[in-house]
C-alpha cells in the first residue's frame, strides 16, 4: 500500500473563511475528507496534517523520511522563504508534489519564487480544492 503524508502550512487551518474569494470556500476539515475518499479509492494510506509552524514542518519532512513513498506539500508562506523546508526535502527520496489552491504565478511577485519547486517531482497549483485529489491521482499514476 502506497503511503502519503499531506502536509498543510500556515494559515491553510483557516481555509474556508480565508479570502474565500481566492481559496474558495471548503474548509481543510473538506479538503482532507474529499482526500480521504480519493486515497481509499486508489488503496493508499493517507496522513493528512496542518500546522502553523515552519519547525514542525522541518520535522514531519523528516518524519516522512522510511515511513512515506510521497510527499504532498502546501507549504503555504514558507513556499516563499523557507531554506530550512526546502534542505529537508532534499532528504526526502520518495515522490514530492508542491500543491497550492492558487496559482502564485498569477499572484504578487514575491510568490513567484518557490523554495520548494526545486526539490519537487511536480507541481500542482491553481485548481484549488481539486488539487489535493489531483495530487493523490498524480502519485498513484507515478507510483500505483
Ligand atoms: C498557497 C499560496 C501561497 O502563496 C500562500 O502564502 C498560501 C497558500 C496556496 O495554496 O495557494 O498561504 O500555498
Amino acid at each position: 500500500m502506497t503511503a502519503i503524508h499531506i502536509l498543510n502550512g500556515p494559515n491553510l487551518n483557516l481555509l474556508g473563511t480565508r479570502e474565500p474569494e481566492l481559496y474558495g470556500s471548503d474548509t481543510l476539515a473538506d479538503i482532507e475528507a474529499a482526500c480521504r475518499i480519493r486515497a481509499n479509492a486508489h488503496g493508499q494510506d493517507l496522513t493528512f496534517r496542518q500546522t502553523n509552524s515552519e519547525g514542525q514542518l522541518v520535522t514531519w519532512i523528516q518524519e516522512a523520511r522510511g515511513t512515506a513513498d510521497a510527499l504532498i506539500l502546501n507549504a503555504a508562506a514558507y513556499t516563499h522563504s523557507s531554506v530550512a523546508i526546502l534542505d529537508a526535502l532534499k532528504m526526502f527520496d520518495g515522490l514530492k508534489i508542491e500543491l497550492h489552491l492558487t496559482n502564485p504565478h498569477q499572484r504578487e511577485a514575491f510568490r513567484h519564487t518557490s523554495f520548494v519547486s526545486p526539490a519537487a517531482n511536480g507541481v500542482i497549483a491553481g485548481f484549488g480544492a481539486a488539487g489535493y485529489t489531483l495530487a493523490l491521482d498524480a502519485v498513484a499514476a507515478k507510483l500505483g
